[in-house]
């Protein structure tokens, strides 16, 4: 048995590590493993930190300039994108305009698992484009219907329901929670409608989702969001446990993963003891499997590592290649108080999104293709320790599969522009001193080398960076 704070040296093999785990640097400068939950509070990557990101170093060519300056003129604020225009891309590359070439270690923010252009997708999309693309949800049709089928019957779930987007799962799964509740006690003139969630969380931008989305910046400007979201730390079960309450709480949304929040992982006595809370108090489980979903931990869905059941689980994201979707996957418990009518989609579930995303299902789905992902994943971070660990500002590499981050005492800024000016895209996640990592899922051996030698070549663009953080 591990001590919960076990000392690995740096030249230790990681493969014999738990990848669920994470790598934390002692006081004398030697990575750590430990399996306690990590302490952590808000999240994301602040409008500051993303103007500073904007200005990037590097001049920009005369064909870049012209489209980020006619997107400046017409287009409403909402992104401080990075200063790159991005015209191609194939398998784990992608080119800018002047043809410069990125080894893309971002996947468009955990979708494009398959990289760019896999020749399947391709296929399955021109074959569908060609046959039917669109007929909304007035008809049924044969993509959609092999895709659910499908999706019942490799997960928990027994019934199933599209959206086109992660933020709109979510809110189905909200208005699905609160139906389920007015339905199971049809003699309470208030039946529960409250939800729990956790610091750092991110289910998304709409006004339901971003109710319990833990960080204030993104919510207060919207002022009134959904009410009733109680925000309970991530990990920390005995306020969790107290949160929880019968008659009051309708669903409990947790991501087994955090992304966007720095990649912090639940542990299995957490998210077990969720599932009894929810159980005893009548509330259901909604675990958002919209980043870490899919194989991107190893695991066909996240939650599989943890031996946790959920009643609702989200996705979207890598589902159909690049193309928008969204999933609610839920029991036959809480389907069977939704009844025709109570939500729906003009463009969900679409013929050609559904016959793209059996494409992407074929491939994830094998189990030596989940394996490959585990085995790149363990050697991503052996590799990252071996040649990040000794740098100061690198307070802790973690992650599950190919979903990783490390963890600065600075804001990771500087540090992802100059790996972009040296071809490498990467994100930033937590407060903005988190690198995030999480590649297509057919990314090689020889390409995650590459990365880590660029991220290494880059760390000095981080010393004399002021902004700590905290
Ligand atoms: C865990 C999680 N849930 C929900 C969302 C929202 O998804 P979308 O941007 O597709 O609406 C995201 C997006 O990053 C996410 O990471």
């Amino acid at each position: 048995m591990m001590n919960s704070l076990q000392t690995l040296h740096m030249s230790h093999d990681c493969s014999s590590i738990d990848p669920l785990y994470g790598f934390k640097l002692d006081k004398r400068r030697r990575f750590t493993f430990r399996a306690e939950v990590p302490k952590i509070s808000s999240c994301l990557v602040s409008d500051k930190q993303q103007k500073a990101k904007a200005g990037s170093a590097k001049p920009l060519s005369r064909a870049s300039e012209k489209v980020i300056e006619i997107e400046r003129n017409v287009f409403v604020g909402t992104y401080a994108r990075a200063p790159v225009v991005l015209k191609s891309g194939k398998g784990c590359k992608v080119y800018d305009v002047d043809g410069k070439e990125y080894l893309d270690m971002t996947a468009g923010i955990a979708v494009n698992s398959l990289g760019h252009s896999d020749p399947d997708w391709i296929n399955a999309v021109i074959e569908q484009a060609n046959t039917l693309t669109h007929v909304s949800n007035v008809y049924h049709s044969l993509p959609q219907v092999t895709l659910g089928k499908r999706l019942v019957e490799c997960s928990f779930a027994d019934r199933i329901f599209f959206t086109n987007s992660g933020t709109e799962a979510n809110e189905a799964a909200i208005k699905f929670s609160r139906k389920f509740q007015r339905h199971s006690h049809p003699e309470e003139n208030f039946p529960a409608t409250e939800f729990i969630a956790f610091s750092n969380s991110f289910h998304g931008r709409t006004l339901g989702a971003l109710a319990l989305t833990s960080k204030e910046q993104y919510r207060l400007p919207f002022e009134p969001v959904m009410p009733g979201v109680t925000f309970v730390e991530y990990g920390n079960i005995k306020e969790a446990l107290k949160a929880i309450q019968s008659g009051k709480t309708a669903a409990v949304f947790v991501e087994p993963i955090q992304g966007e929040g720095g990649i912090f992982s639940a542990t299995k006595d957490f998210l077990q003891l969720l599932r009894t809370a929810c159980d005893d108090s009548g509330a259901l489980l909604v675990f958002d499997e919209v980043q870490c979903g899919l194989g991107r931990t190893g695991h066909l869905w996240a939650h599989e590592a943890f031996d946790v059941t959920p009643d609702i689980m989200t996705l979207a994201k890598p589902l159909a290649g690049g193309l928008p979707i969204g999933v609610v996957l839920t029991t036959e418990r809480v389907a069977a108080a939704i009844s025709s009518g109570d939500h729906g989609s003009t463009f969900a579930g679409s013929p050609l999104v559904c016959h793209a995303a059996l494409a992407v299902l074929d491939k994830i789905q094998n189990p030596d293709f989940l394996a490959s992902v585990s085995r790149k994943g363990l050697y991503l971070k052996e590799l990252l320790l071996k040649k990040l660990g000794e740098n100061p500002h690198v307070k802790e590499v973690r992650g599950f599969g190919l979903i990783v981050g490390i963890e600065l005492d600075v804001q990771a800024s500087p540090l992802v522009d100059a790996c972009r000016d040296a071809g490498l895209l990467v994100l930033t996640a937590g407060k903005g001193n988190v690198v995030r990592l999480v590649p297509p899922l057919i990314i090689s051996e020889q390409e995650l080398e590459y990365a880590v030698e660029v991220l290494s070549a880059c760390l000095p663009s981080l010393d004399g960076n002021s902004n700590t953080s905290s």
